[in-house]
C-alpha cells in the first residue's frame, strides 16, 4: 500500500505535494516521487524517506502534479522502480495504490505487441496499457477507463497529462478528492489535505475523476456516463497532527489513552445495535493490531454480553464464506477503514445480506461507508505506524458494548471513568517510566522474549508481542499461559526473559502456575500484576482497575515497547517494512 497525492491550484504544486506527501509517509516509506507539469512534465523520484523542498530544486514551478510514496510490493526498492512512472512519449506520468493481480498475463500480451519495459513493477504495465488502449482512443480518460476495466485486483491510479489534467481512477484502494476554492487535491486519505480544504469527495469503487483549469467532474468507469457528486464538508483539527513537543508520535498517542477512554464512555447510545448483537450470532474481525482488538472485543461480548461471538483473522475468512448468513452480523474494528483484507470480506458478507458494524477512527472511511452500524473512535489521528491508543479504544468500545448487552451500561461507564483517572495517574507518574525504561533496556538485548496471559489478557500478551516486534525488530512470542507446557516451553533456558501480564481474576493461579514452571527452567521473568510474587525478577506494578484490567494492562506494554524501540535507535514511528494502512491484499 502506497499514498498518492495530487495538486492543482494557484500554489507551487511540488511544495504542496511534498507536505501532502510527508502526511501521508505512515502508508510507505520505501521510495518517493513527484512530477509537475511545466512546459513539459518534469520527474523527481528518490530511495528512502521523504525529503524536504532543497531535494526538488530540478522541478520548475507549476500549478499542477502528482506524487507518491511507495511500499514496495512489485520490484525492488529502486529509484527507476519508484512512482510515477511516464508514457514512452513522456505525455502523460502515473502513479498507483494497489496491486495488479493479473500484470504478468497483460504484460506478456503488451510485450508480444511490442512494448517496452524498464522496471519490474506491476505499475509499468498500466501504464503501457493505457498507451495501447489511447491507439482506440480520442480522449485520454477513455483510454485510462479501458485500461483501468482490465485490471485485477484493488488499485487506484492517478496521472498527470501534458495538457494539463489530473485524472484518478478507483477500485478498491482509496480515493478522496479535496476542495478549496479553485485548489483541488487528490489523496489516500483525508488526513493529508484536511488542513487546506473545506469540503472532499470521496470516490467510490468504479468511479474516476478528472480535473482541468479547476473543474472537477466525476465519472463512471464502466460506461464513461457523466456523474453528479455532493461535497461533504470536513471538519479536521491539523493540530493534531503535530507532535505537541513529545519525541515521537507513538509516546504522544498512548499518553492520549485516557481521553480517547472517555471518548468512548461519551459514545452515543445505539440501541439498535445492542439488540441485534442480543439476537445475531456473531462474527468480529480486524488485521494486525485491529486483529487482537477484533478478538478482545469477542471476549467481552462472551464474558459480559453471553454473546456468542467468534473473531476471524481478516486475511483467513474464506471458510467461513459458506457459513455466514442474514441472521449473523460482523464487527470491524479498524483504525483506517481501509484494510484491504477486511473490506474484502465486509465487501462480501454485505452482499449476502449480513449486517456490518464498524469502528473507525478515520472520518470518511469505505468501511464506515458500507457499514450498517457506523461508530467513529473519534479518538484524533493516530500517525505512529504502531496503533496504540486506537487499539485502547477500540477495545473499551468492546467492554462498553458487552455491557450494555446485559443492560450494565451504567456500571461499565462507571468502571471506563475509575479506568481513564488510573490510566491518567500512572501515564503521568515518571517513577513508572523510569522502571519501564530500565527494564527496556535490559529487553532490548535479548534475541527472544516471550509472553504469558490468560483469559483476559491473552490478546493482551499478543498485542504487546505485536508491539515489540514492530518496534524492536525483536522475536517475541505471546502465549496462552496454560499451553506453554505443551510446546513453548522447549524454548525457555537461563535468562531468556519471559513476561507475564496477571490480573486479580479467576485465572491468576494459573497463570502464576506458568511462572512457576518458567523459573524452574532458569527464565528471567517480568512480572506485570497489581500485586509482586517472589518468583519475579523484575516487577512492574499495574493498578488493579477489575472488570477493565486488561484495557489498564496493555498501558506499560506499550510503554514498554517504545522505550526498547527509543533504546536500539530505530525509527519508532515509522518501523522498517511496514506501513499505517493495508489497502492492498
Ligand atoms: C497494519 C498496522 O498495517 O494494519 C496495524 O500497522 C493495524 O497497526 C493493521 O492494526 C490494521 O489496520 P486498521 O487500519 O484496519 O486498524
Amino acid at each position: 500500500m502506497c499514498g498518492i497525492f495530487g495538486y492543482s491550484g494557484s500554489k507551487n504544486a511540488s511544495e504542496k505535494i511534498l507536505e501532502g506527501l510527508k502526511r501521508l509517509e505512515y502508508r510507505g516509506y520505501d521510495s518517493w516521487g513527484i512530477a509537475v507539469l511545466a512546459s513539459e512534465i518534469k520527474v523527481n523520484k528518490q530511495v528512502g524517506a521523504i525529503g524536504d523542498i532543497n531535494q526538488l530544486d530540478n522541478l520548475p514551478k507549476s500549478n499542477i502534479g502528482l506524487g507518491h510514496t511507495r511500499w514496495a510490493t512489485h520490484g525492488g526498492i529502486t529509484q527507476i522502480n519508484a512512482h510515477p512512472h511516464f508514457s514512452s512519449n513522456k505525455s502523460f506520468a502515473l502513479a498507483q495504490n494497489g496491486i495488479v493481480e493479473n500484470y504478468v498475463f497483460l504484460k506478456q500480451d503488451l510485450i508480444k505487441k511490442g512494448y517496452k519495459f524498464q522496471t519490474e513493477t506491476d505499475t509499468e504495465v498500466i501504464v503501457r496499457l493505457v498507451e495501447d488502449k489511447l491507439k482506440g482512443e480520442k480522449q485520454l480518460k477513455d483510454a485510462v477507463r479501458k485500461a483501468f476495466l482490465e485490471l485485477e485486483g484493488r488499485n487506484t491510479i492517478i496521472i498527470l497529462t501534458k495538457d494539463n489534467q489530473l485524472i484518478a481512477a478507483r477500485n478498491g484502494s482509496p480515493l478522496v478528492v479535496g476542495v478549496n476554492n479553485n485548489e483541488i487535491f487528490y489523496s489516500s486519505d483525508t488526513l493529508s489535505f484536511a488542513p487546506f480544504v473545506t469540503k472532499v469527495l470521496v470516490v467510490d469503487n468504479g468511479q474516476m475523476v478528472t480535473s482541468k483549469d479547476g473543474e472537477l467532474k466525476l465519472w463512471d468507469i464502466k460506461s464513461g456516463k457523466k456523474l453528479a457528486y455532493q461535497l461533504e464538508n470536513i471538519d479536521f483539527q491539523s493540530s493534531k497532527v503535530e507532535k505537541q513537543g513529545y519525541d515521537h508520535f507513538m509516546l504522544k498517542e498512548i499518553m492520549e489513552s485516557p481521553y480517547v477512554i472517555r471518548q468512548v464512555i461519551n459514545q452515543p447510545d445505539n440501541v439498535a445495535f445492542i439488540n441485534k448483537l442480543k439476537k445475531a450470532r456473531v462474527y468480529t474481525i480486524g488485521s494486525g493490531t485491529a486483529g487482537l482488538a477484533a478478538d478482545q472485543i469477542a471476549f467481552y461480548l462472551r464474558n459480559f454480553g453471553k454473546v456468542f461471538a467468534q473473531s476471524l483473522i481478516g486475511a483467513d475468512v474464506y471458510d467461513y464464506y459458506n457459513l455466514l448468513s442474514k441472521k449473523d452480523l460482523i464487527i470491524a474494528p479498524s483504525q483506517s477503514g481501509e484494510t484491504a483484507d477486511v473490506l474484502e470480506v465486509l465487501e462480501m458478507a454485505h452482499k449476502i445480506g449480513v449486517k456490518i458494524a464498524s469502528y473507525v477512527n478515520m472520518p470518511g472511511s469505505t468501511m464506515t461507508r458500507i457499514s450498517d452500524y457506523k461508530f467513529a473512535s473519534l479518538a484524533g489521528p493516530e500517525i505512529c505506524v504502531m496503533s496504540t491508543k486506537i487499539f485502547t479504544s477500540q477495545i473499551a468500545w468492546g467492554y462498553l458494548m458487552a455491557k450494555k448487552v446485559k443492560g450494565k451500561g451504567e456500571e461499565g461507564i462507571k468502571n471506563l471513568k475509575i479506568l481513564a483517572d488510573q490510566v491518567e495517574k500512572y501515564l503521568n507518574t515518571k517513577a513508572n517510566h523510569d522502571l519501564l525504561k530500565k527494564l527496556a533496556k535490559m529487553l532490548a538485548q535479548a534475541d527472544d522474549i516471550f509472553l504469558l496471559g490468560k483469559y483476559q489478557n491473552l490478546n493482551i500478551v499478543k498485542e504487546g508481542m505485536v508491539k515489540i516486534i514492530e518496534g524492536s525488530y525483536i522475536h517475541a512470542h505471546g502465549i496462552p499461559a496454560g499451553d506453554l507446557k505443551h510446546y513453548a516451553i522447549t524454548l525457555i533456558e537461563k535468562g531468556v526473559p519471559v513476561i507475564a501480564v496477571l490480573s486479580e481474576d479467576i485465572e491468576k493461579d494459573d497463570v502464576i502456575n506458568a511462572v512457576n514452571e518458567v523459573e524452574a527452567r532458569g527464565a528471567t521473568v517480568v512480572g506485570f500484576s497489581p500485586t509482586p510474587h517472589h518468583k519475579f525478577d523484575y516487577y512492574i506494578p499495574v493498578p488493579d482497575s477489575g472488570e477493565t484490567s486488561a484495557i489498564m494492562n496493555i498501558i506499560p506494554l506499550q510503554i514498554l515497547a517504545y522505550y526498547m524501540a527509543v533504546d536500539l535507535g530505530h525509527n519508532v514511528d515509522k518501523p522498517r517494512n511496514i506501513a499505517k494502512s493495508v489497502t492492498v491484499k
